[in-house]
């Protein structure tokens, strides 16, 4: 049996190769580098290659520090152009470098040769190494390697208090009470799996910042944090508070044009720079969700970004990353003219030659907030002056928060390979981002991940695959996703073929697979935004309030109009050629329709079917993969260990379960608006199906669920109020046969319910409601469809007439609530 693994290490585990490859490749006998300070990256570098040889070759090699030109053929010398050329080497092969690039040579019977543009690129490129040796291939006798922009960052959302906004795998790994970690070992950990990837800068705290941040103890933190990271190459920077001043300073403004509030700008950020000589800079959230911004003092955005810009300026390369995601969360949905994809392009409109330049707007993928399909910002085609950061998530916010498996690189280039035609010339969002489309020195991306202090970093294992791609996205956001995820199954499961293309299988259909269930046609993830859950189906969520998600459904007709002929005119912020391809219904692609068109839900797509057949068809054909997920994952059984294999297959059949509770949700919803038939008669129409109100109750009552798509039939059962306990009986009708019997409960805060469930009087499965401290994601208190779920007991021999009973005990508030049990015959799925 293999050891346990707890998914600490993430990618690099660095897994023996079998016997029979190591003894193939080529023996190492020393690492030479070129540094010898603990805080340099090429020390850094040497001793992970160290580590990684004596695991992956078990070979023990010695490490010396020198400045050595040329060495024996069983050395790898690691450094940069710099001290290469200093030893008197001609390395010409390195002229093409750029930033943090690398050359890595490995020509037969000479030195291994690590030659970093900078003292990164030599990390950068020792990883590379590892990376090749521990998947067994080919190394390359010469591979030189660019990033595609210089800025690859990631976001952390972690709160002072320990709490991550948006992060699903336990508490911060940065903060707690207060205060920065007296213990930062998860840092350094993080700090490596980033640099492992190519990621070199990160921010440490929540965009909802937190003035007490700028105490002088967690300024000395934040020193810690950074010392700790920069022997992997990875610069911190921080988010503020724009009322610090007031709030922290006791300043009467925080007018960014008033002079005392500018010199307290200019001093505190002296007295950062005391502790972290090499800070990144500040990324500012203002004016936005409540958030106190130069507009709250009569001031542009451009007033505001530049005084932080000012601040910085003498100390040396600091950057002001200022948010785009600025918009009034209290619009009034009666304007149809009203649109929050609008706010971007009209609060920044005029203001792009108006930043000083170490002003970098960050601006979201899509125009409203990470949802399952976006169009690409407009603003992304507004600047022209003034730097971007592209902003992605690697948490999984509105995608299933961790609990569901949806491979992001698929999505993502669906906004690196959009072509936004800006002045009608070819325009890749990708080649607007890494800065060649408009000669910017400094632009990029940015991530929010959100780790926590979980041993799997994301509270999930498969999770992690997309911090893995997103590293290798921002280096090479043309690098094939297929590739890109067959490695990281390779060096995160083991070198067995089934692994990878397992793997593969289930990540490349997944992110299709989820918007399949959770939103079509370009209508949004159609999860509860109103209790900020965002997490499981609530379709009326988006509408009836101010946030500006709007889908507009009525009985008729659904989708937002952004045309400019009869609509918000968003679809005209897009340059000429994207815009009249979006402004008519004929030339904008299915999957974004509903986006930019209001249409009846009898509109024929291009696939010929209609707006709603579409949404029931795709709810069904969603479902039914994510029923194939645990099966196939079947195949790594023992082939991996079991304590990963088990809680990947525990989140599969989650997943599996929470699917179907999706489909339901969302076609019940929208049956009940339209009235329209499924043409399969499959919405509404359960066969296999009891209701759990119509079983016979006994300490179990029958209660109203809300909202009502989230329940079968609108009911479920609870245990009464005082009752210790609860039956529900029922004779089965169906005939007779072996049977999957699943029975469909609600899981939520509050309690840990506990269930049995008989046939005649065997009892043939029981479990418990405590996903709360099985899953990852934002759990709800009541009966929802945050908390539907479903349990499967396969292959139960059931004959008619037979007896069924559901044993349930409450715990706390939770009252052992049921909502269905469905008898499968086998290969059916409702
Ligand atoms: C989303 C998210 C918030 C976050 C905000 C932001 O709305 O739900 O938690 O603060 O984005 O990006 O600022």
């Amino acid at each position: 049996m293999l050891p346990p693994e707890t998914g600490l290490d993430g990618w690099l585990r660095y897994a023996a190769l079998p016997d029979e490859c190591a003894g193939l490749r080529t023996r190492y006998s020393t690492i030479i580098s070129h540094m010898d300070s603990q805080s340099s990256p090429i020390f850094t570098a040497a001793r992970e290659l160290q580590f990684g040889l004596s695991k992956i070759l078990s070979q023990n090699v010695s490490l010396e520090t020198k400045l050595l030109g040329t060495a024996a053929s069983s050395s790898i010398v690691v450094g940069t152009i710099k001290t290469f050329s200093s030893t008197g080497r001609d390395i010409h092969e390195t002229l093409s470098l750029k930033e943090d690039g690398y050359c890595l040579v490995c020509k037969d019977g000479k030195a291994t040769e690590i030659i970093g543009q900078n003292e990164r690129g030599a990390l950068y490129g020792a990883f590379e190494l590892l990376r090749l040796l521990s998947q067994n291939h080919p190394l390359p006798e010469m591979r030189i390697s660019n990033p595609s922009a210089p800025i690859r960052w990631v976001n952390q959302w972690d709160n002072l208090d320990g709490s991550i906004e948006r992060g699903y795998a336990g508490p911060s790994i940065f903060f707690a009470d207060g205060y920065v970690l007296d213990d930062l070992t998860r840092v350094q950990q993080y700090a490596r799996l980033l640099a492992s990837v190519g990621l070199n800068g990160l921010i440490v705290n929540n965009v909802n910042s937190n003035y007490n941040l700028l105490k002088p103890i967690n300024m000395q933190g934040l020193a810690r944090i950074a010392d700790i990271m920069r022997p992997w190459g990875v610069r911190i920077g921080i988010s503020l508070n724009f009322d610090t001043p007031k709030g922290l300073g006791g300043l009467q403004t925080s007018d960014p044009l008033d002079p005392d509030v500018i010199s307290w700008w200019e001093d505190i950020t002296s007295e950062l720079y005391r502790h972290v000589s090499d800070m990144l800079g500040y990324l500012i959230k203002a004016n936005s969700e409540g958030q106190p911004g130069p507009l709250t003092y009569g001031r542009t955005l451009a007033d505001g970004a530049n005084m932080f810009a000012r601040a910085l300026q003498p100390h040396g390369d600091g950057v002001v990353v200022y948010r785009a995601f600025v918009y009034n969360h209290h619009l009034d949905e009666s304007d149809w003219k009203n649109d929050r994809a609008n706010a971007a392009v009209e609060y920044f409109d005029g203001l792009d030659t108006q930043f000083e330049d170490n002003v970098i707007i960050q601006i979201k993928y899509g125009p409203i907030d990470f949802q399952i399909r976006e169009p690409p910002s407009p603003l992304l085609a507004h600047l022209r002056k003034t730097p971007i950061i592209l902003e992605l998530q690697v948490t999984q916010e509105y995608l299933g928060q961790q609990d569901h498996v949806v491979y992001l690189p698929p999505l993502w280039k669906t906004i690196f390979d959009f072509d936004l035609h800006i002045d009608g010339q070819q325009s890749l969002v990708r080649d607007v981002v890494s800065g060649q489309r408009f000669n910017w020195s400094k632009s990029g991306y940015a991530a929010v991940v959100n780790v926590g202090n979980d041993l799997t970093w994301l509270g999930s294992h498969l999770a992690m695959a997309n911090l893995y791609a997103y590293g290798l996205c921002t280096w090479d956001p043309q690098q094939s996703e297929v590739d890109i995820i067959q490695g990281w199954a390779q060096l995160t499961f083991g070198l067995y073929k089934t692994i990878a293309n397992t793997i593969t299988n289930i990540f490349m259909t997944s992110w299709p697979t989820y918007e399949d269930y959770s939103g079509n046609l370009g209508i949004q993830t159609l999860c509860d935004i109103v209790t900020h859950c965002h997490y499981g189906p609530c379709p009326a969520a988006q509408d009836g309030n101010g946030w500006g998600q709007w889908t507009r459904a009525d009985a008729h007709s659904i989708g937002m109009d952004r045309t400019v002929a009869t609509g918000t005119g968003n679809a005209g912020q897009y340059p000429q050629v994207v815009a009249e391809r979006f402004e008519c219904i004929d030339t904008t692609p299915d999957e974004l329709l509903l986006w930019f068109h209001h249409v009846p839900y009898t509109h024929r797509l291009k696939s010929g079917k209609t707006v709603i057949q579409h949404f029931y068809d795709a709810h069904y054909s969603g479902a039914c993969v994510a029923q194939t997920f645990p099966q196939q994952w079947e195949a790594l059984r023992g082939l991996i260990d079991d304590d990963r294999f088990d809680h990947v297959a525990f989140r599969l059949r989650y997943q599996a379960g929470h699917a179907l509770v999706w489909r339901d949700s969302i076609n019940n919803f929208y049956y009940a608006k339209c009235g329209i038939k499924d043409e399969h008669h499959r919405v509404g129409n359960h066969a296999w199906r009891i209701e759990a109100e119509d079983m016979t109750l006994e300490g179990y009552e029958v209660v109203p669920v809300t909202p009502f798509e989230a329940a079968s039939g609108g009911k479920a059962i609870a245990t009464m109020p005082g009752a210790d306990i609860g039956t529900a009986q029922c004779t089965v009708a169906f005939p007779s046969g072996i049977y999957d019997i699943a029975i469909n409960y609600y899981d939520h805060l509050g309690g840990r319910s506990q269930y049995q469930i008989f046939l005649n009087d065997i009892l043939i499965g029981a479990w418990k409601g405590d996903l709360e401290d099985k899953l990852s994601h934002d759990f709800s208190d009541r009966m929802d469809g945050h908390s539907a779920t479903r349990v499967t007991f396969n292959k139960v021999d059931v004959k008619k007439g037979d007896s069924l009973t559901i044993v349930g005990r409450p715990d706390g508030s939770e009252l052992a609530p049921i909502d269905y049990i469905s008898l499968l015959p086998q290969g059916i799925v409702d």
